[in-house]
């Protein structure tokens, strides 16, 4: 099903008109479509079909507790990469035993937080973490679960600053350096080993790098139940892309093809972390034209949503697909869509084809769902936006538009002197 299309003149999201709910509900506004990602959630669930596979989705990508809890009660899990992702999974009612937590730094009170709630597994990434956790877990008379995260050394053929499965990345246990590991968490009855896992890296839109990491990773889980560790599960991570511009990323089927050919002669069970794929194209974010500026080398847009509200454009050099809520007729030239920012790469698209927007007009940027929100800031302090979930025609606030006083509010200390 297509979940953006135009009405005649008006873009629409399902059954609601991105235009009108920009006018009533102010700008920037984060809008997201549930029945994209129920529809995205599915078509992965059934790409996998019987293969035990546990979807631990990747809370970082968006974490609004009204989306978690959707994605929960589709019987996903999650993977989670802080003390703070961990109390909203919980509080959006997420199944400790279908939690994996990820990052290459977890600190004390992250670790006992996880045991206490009884988490399915830390992906372990250096031997200090491993120390840690052993000696946390003795402390609380706990046995911590654990999968093994491997670096295999493979590039993801992405962009590199949304890579992680190479040497020169600081995640992951280098693959060379799995045995010394293993040794380690022979002799510590407080460690299970259930299971390796890697996360090579984002936006992957190549299957070769998919393949190359679970053949390795296979590879690896067989030495190491030979060395008499019984692993059940393989943790694949995330990773897999989604369309911004003319990138075809490949169908789930493909995805679960290339992974289930590699395993299916084991009797690991699976573990997968996607975030991107799972809400990146459900998303967009409604921003109004501030007004439109021209100088001998550009024409300038000056929109009210800015790199504190969408990052990825600054940060990676994203490209976000950008478009006015009410099409407008004439021709097409270039522009720089800009915001308020005081900061030279406060941009969201630069030499964009646009048709004559004039000050007012609202603009829809795309596939805005993962690492939109989730990554904004009060840089500039600006409140960040609302959220609103549409399913159908009906459009609901998820998360209200912080005030200004939301800012500061925390920055009221009592003098104890
Ligand atoms: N698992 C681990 C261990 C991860 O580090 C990540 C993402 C995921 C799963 C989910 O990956 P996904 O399926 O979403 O690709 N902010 C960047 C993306 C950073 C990804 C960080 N890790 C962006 O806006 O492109």
């Amino acid at each position: 099903m297509e979940f953006l299309k135009r009405r005649q003149s008006e873009l629409m999201m399902e059954g609601v008109s991105l235009e009108e709910l920009g006018r009533n509900m102010g700008t920037p506004l984060y809008v997201y479509s549930l029945s994209a990602i129920l529809e995205q959630m599915q078509a992965m669930q059934s790409a996998f079909g019987a293969h035990p596979t546990t979807f631990c989705y990747a809370v970082k990508a968006n974490s609004n507790i009204n989306l978690l809890k959707e994605i929960f009660k589709q019987g996903f899990g999650a993977d989670i990469v802080s003390v703070g992702e961990l109390e909203r999974a919980l509080v959006a009612g997420a199944d400790p035993g279908k939690i994996v937590f990820s990052g290459v730094g977890k600190d004390e009170g992250e670790i006992r937080r996880g045991l206490e709630a009884g988490i399915l597994c830390f992906n372990v990434e250096s031997m200090f973490e491993l120390r840690a956790i052993s000696r946390i877990a003795k402390a609380v008379g706990k046995k911590a679960r654990i999968c093994l995260r491997i670096n295999p050394n493979i590039d993801a053929k992405s962009n590199p600053k949304i890579s992680t499965g190479l040497y020169t990345s600081k995640f992951g246990i280098p693959y060379q350096s799995a045995a010394e590991y293993l040794a380690l968490v022979r002799d510590r009855s407080e460690i299970q080993l259930i299971g390796l896992a890697c996360h090579i890296g984002s936006q992957i839109v190549d299957l070769s790098p998919v393949k190359n990491a679970a053949q390795s990773m296979v590879k690896l889980c067989k030495e190491t139940i030979q060395a008499g560790f019984p692993i059940v599960y393989l943790d694949l991570g995330g990773g897999l892309g989604i369309q911004y511009d003319q990138e075809s990323p490949p169908a789930f089927q493909a995805y679960a093809d290339t992974i289930l050919s590699e395993i299916k002669e084991t009797s690991l069970k699976l573990i997968l972390e996607p975030g991107r794929v799972i809400v990146g194209n459900s998303g967009v974010l409604i921003t109004k034209v501030l007004g439109i500026k021209r100088t001998p080398a550009k024409r300038f847009v000056v929109i009210d949503a800015g790199m504190n509200d969408l990052l990825r454009p600054s940060m990676y050099d994203a490209y976000h697909a950008i478009e006015p809520a009410v099409t407008k007729s004439g021709k097409l030239e270039l522009a720089d869509i800009v915001g308020p920012i005081c900061e030279t790469t406060d941009i969201l698209a630069s030499d964009r084809p646009l048709p004559d927007v004039n000050e007012g007009d609202l603009l829809v940027v795309k596939s805005c769902g993962a690492y939109g929100f989730s990554m904004a800031s009060h840089y500039n302090t600006r409140p960040k936006p609302a959220e609103i979930l549409v399913q159908g025609a009906s459009a609901k606030v998820i998360r209200r538009r912080e005030r200004l006083a939301d800012l500061w509010a925390s920055e009221y200390i009592e003098d104890s002197q």
